[in-house]
């Protein structure tokens, strides 16, 4: 089998990189450290596969990847992927879903218990020497178990979510899904409703939507309005589902108790977003999946897509190639 070139433009752990290097000729170049882009587009000029994450691939990048075959993401979002461009180019997009699930939900629940217990602030009061004497109800949390957890996106994750808090904290679930679909969990423990129900009934809710044209800004300043008062948001699928602005709006109209937030509209978060220093916010920088075992499972699975591709064979995970219209 002949060798062909691969552009990593994502660190990748040793192991995963040695595989490739095994049957292909490896250029490593990070687009987004500007000492690395110029070797990146270098590379990318002769690249049958790329490997990497959270760069935007769109129909300017792939003009100048004429040889290019197979583009394989360490994620499971592929927002930042023009699918329509490559797929009318005939490039295999793959993705790793399935590895994650488990550790995004972990992270989510502590999402749940940090801003509903405010452990941040009360590790703050230890931290700053202001723990003088007992605490009193000013620095009192909230009850997480027996609370409602809604659930928006009940995929993979959301799944995963429900059966930690239904089983494990006693939360009854709601959950709001496109379709109608089986809760997978014991009669009762979890019910699928509308959208306006799981926000005005859910204490804590959860959103692990995928970005898409139809996510994007869905939640605005009037679904917002329909959530329960003093209910709290939290959100690990993608920022852009939620209208940032209507978010702080919200929050400081006491509408909305808090907000857990892993993922935001512009990442890195810009210095000058609200959300950063917001007092109701707890953010967090990106990290639903930023374990060493399940980052080193997304890595191993994303190098096995780009070789079966390479090879000749079915990947593990590719998104289906759209129809062109
Ligand atoms: C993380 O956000 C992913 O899409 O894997």
């Amino acid at each position: 089998m002949s060798r062909s070139r691969v552009l990593v433009y994502r660190e990748l752990p040793p192991d995963q990189l040695a595989r490739i290097r095994a049957e292909h000729e490896v250029t490593l170049a990070d687009p987004s450290l500007p000492e690395q882009e110029a070797a990146f587009f270098e590379a990318l000029g002769s690249a049958s596969g790329m490997i990497g994450a959270l760069y935007p691939v769109g129909s300017s990048l792939l003009a100048r990847a004429p040889a290019l075959r197979v583009v394989s993401s360490v994620s499971v979002g592929l927002d930042a992927y023009d699918q329509a461009a490559l797929a009318a180019r005939g490039i295999v997009l793959c993705h790793t879903p399935g590895v994650l699930d488990e550790a995004v939900a972990d992270l989510l629940m502590g999402m749940v218990l940090a801003i509903g217990r405010r452990i941040p602030e009360l590790v703050e009061h230890v931290r700053t020497g202001a723990w003088a004497r007992h605490v009193e109800p000013d620095l009192y949390g909230w009850d997480v178990h027996g609370k409602t957890l809604g659930v928006l996106g009940y995929g993979r994750i959301g799944h995963a979510v429900a059966r930690r808090a239904a089983l494990g904290f006693g939360m009854p679930v709601l959950y709001c899904a496109r379709s109608p679909r089986a809760s997978g969990l014991p009669g009762g423990a979890a019910r699928q409703v509308s959208l306006p129900e799981l926000l005005s009934e859910s204490d804590f809710l959860v959103v692990v939507l995928p970005l898409t044209e139809q996510t994007r800004g869905l939640l605005g300043a009037a679904e917002l309005s329909l959530m329960k008062p003093g209910a709290f948001l939290v959100n690990a699928g993608r920022g852009a589902v939620i209208q940032e602005d209507a978010l702080v709006r919200a929050l400081d109209a006491e509408r909305l108790r808090g907000a857990a937030l892993d993922v935001f509209v512009t990442e890195p978060l810009p210095g000058e977003s609200p959300l950063r220093t917001h007092p109701k916010v707890l953010p967090l920088p990106h990290v639903g999946s930023a374990t060493h075992e399940t980052r080193h499972a997304m890595a191993e699975m994303a190098t096995s897509n780009l070789l079966m591709v390479l090879r000749g064979e079915p990947p593990l995970a590719a998104q289906p190639v759209r129809p062109q219209p």
